[in-house]
C-alpha cells in the first residue's frame, strides 16, 4: 500500500464504536479470572503489568502470587534485599525488570503512596508508555488507550494497517485507532477486554474469527493473506551466535560461583567463572552436552567444564583469582542465577558430584 494509503485514515468512526460495543458484550463473558482482577489494588495491578511486560500470562501468574506472599505490600517490597527481589523474579527473565521494580518500589515507599495518575506512573523505573497506560486506566480509570504487541495486532488487522507498526507513522496511526476504539467511561475493562481479544481469539497465527465479536468490522476478518503480513513489523536481525564456557570448579559438596557485573547480559545474576581454572589438580571434564539458550537477541551455545580441584584450599586460591565465592550447591540455589544454569543445575550437581 503507498504511504497515503496508511497515513490516511481508512476506518470509520461507527465501526469503532460497534466494534468497541460487542467487545464489551463479549469481554463480559469471556473474561479469564485472573488473580489480579479477583481484588483489584494498584499494587497488584502494577506487579502485574510489569510481570507481563515480557511474560506470558500463565508463566506470570504463580510469580504474581509468589510476590504477594514474599511482598505483601510495596513497603515489604522496598524493605527487601535486591537479592531477595532477584531471587524471587528467577525464571520470569529480563530481570532488569525485577531491579526496576524493586528501584520503583522504594520511591513509591518513599512517597508514601502510589502516584495517582498516568504521568505518575511514566515517573517510576521500569514503566512506560504501555504500562503507565494499563495502570491508570485498570487502577484508576483514567480513559488512555493502552497500546502493547497484542493489541497492535488486533488494531492493525481490524483496520488494516500496514505501515510497520514498530515505525513512527505505524505507531501513530495504531494509537488512533486503539484511542476510536476507547470506552472511556470503563477503560480498564475495555484495555484489558482488547488484550484478553488479542490473547484468546485474534492470536498470532491461527485467528480463531468465527468467535470475534469485532469480526464484522474488521479488516482481516476470516483473510488468512491478512493474518500473515500483519501486524507488519521492521524485520529484526538474527540472533548472534555466542559460545560460552562455564568452568564449574568443585571440591566435595562445594563450588566456586561468581556474581556478574550491574551491567550487560544477565546483570547482577549469579554465574560460573567464563575463565578455566589455572591451576587444575585434575584433568577438566565435560559435564553435560551442550546447552542452547537464546535470549532476545542472542544464541547461546553453552559448555559446562568441570574441575575437579583437589582440595578446599585450592578451591578458595581459584576463587581468589576470579572474585568469586566458594559456596555449597544449596548456598547457589539461594542465589538468583540465569536460566540457563537453573534448567540444568540438577545434572550439573550430579556430574560434578560425581567426579569428587
Ligand atoms: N497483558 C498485560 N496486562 C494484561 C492484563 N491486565 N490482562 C491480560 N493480559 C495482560
Amino acid at each position: 500500500m503507498n504511504k497515503r494509503g496508511f497515513l490516511q485514515k481508512n476506518w470509520r468512526q461507527t465501526d469503532a464504536e460497534r466494534a468497541r460495543r460487542s467487545l464489551a458484550a463479549w469481554y463480559n463473558s469471556h473474561a479469564r479470572d485472573l488473580p489480579w482482577r479477583l481484588t483489584p489494588s494498584l499494587y497488584g495491578t502494577w506487579l502485574s503489568e510489569i510481570m507481563l511486560q515480557q511474560t506470558r500470562v500463565d508463566t506470570g501468574i504463580p510469580k504474581w502470587h509468589l510476590f504477594q506472599e514474599l511482598f505483601p505490600t510495596v513497603n515489604d517490597l522496598a524493605q527487601a534485599s535486591e537479592a531477595e527481589v532477584m531471587k524471587a523474579w528467577e525464571g520470569l527473565g529480563y530481570y532488569r525488570r525485577a531491579r526496576l521494580l524493586h528501584k520503583a518500589a522504594k520511591v513509591i515507599a518513599s512517597q508514601g503512596r502510589f502516584p495517582d495518575n498516568r504521568q505518575g506512573w511514566l515517573a517510576l523505573p521500569g514503566v512506560g508508555p504501555y504500562t503507565s497506560a494499563a495502570i491508570a486506566s485498570i487502577g484508576l480509570g483514567e480513559p488512555v488507550a493502552a497500546v502493547d504487541g497484542n493489541v497492535q495486532r488486533v488494531m492493525s488487522r481490524w483496520a488494516g494497517v500496514t505501515a510497520p507498526v514498530d515505525s513512527k507513522p505505524g505507531a501513530q496511526i495504531i494509537q488512533e485507532v486503539a484511542d476510536d476504539w476507547l470506552d472511556p467511561d470503563r477503560p480498564g475493562d475495555h484495555n484489558q477486554a482488547v488484550m484478553e481479544l488479542g490473547a484468546l481469539v485474534c492470536s498470532p497465527k491461527h485467528p480463531r474469527c468465527i468467535e470475534c465479536p469485532a469480526r464484522s468490522t474488521c479488516a482481516s476478518a476470516d483473510s488468512p493473506d491478512m493474518w500473515s503480513v500483519l501486524p507488519n513489523k521492521t524485520p529484526k536481525r538474527k540472533a548472534a551466535r555466542w559460545e560460552l564456557a562455564w568452568h564449574v570448579a568443585h571440591h566435595g559438596n562445594q563450588v566456586v560461583a561468581i556474581q556478574r557485573p550491574d551491567t550487560g547480559v544477565w546483570a547482577t545474576l549469579w554465574a560460573f567463572p567464563e575463565q578455566a581454572p589455572t591451576f587444575p589438580t585434575a584433568p577438566s571434564h565435560t559435564l553435560i552436552p551442550e546447552v542452547v539458550h537464546v535470549l532476545t537477541h542472542k544464541r547461546i551455545h553453552a559448555r559446562m567444564e568441570g574441575t575437579a580441584m583437589s582440595s578446599a584450599e585450592a578451591l578458595h586460591a581459584w576463587a581468589k583469582e576470579v572474585n568469586g565465592v566458594v559456596m555449597t550447591w544449596e548456598e547457589c540455589e539461594a542465589k538468583a542465577w540465569p536460566r540457563l544454569a537453573t534448567k540444568v543445575w540438577p545434572q550439573l550437581k550430579a556430574a560434578c558430584m560425581a567426579h569428587n
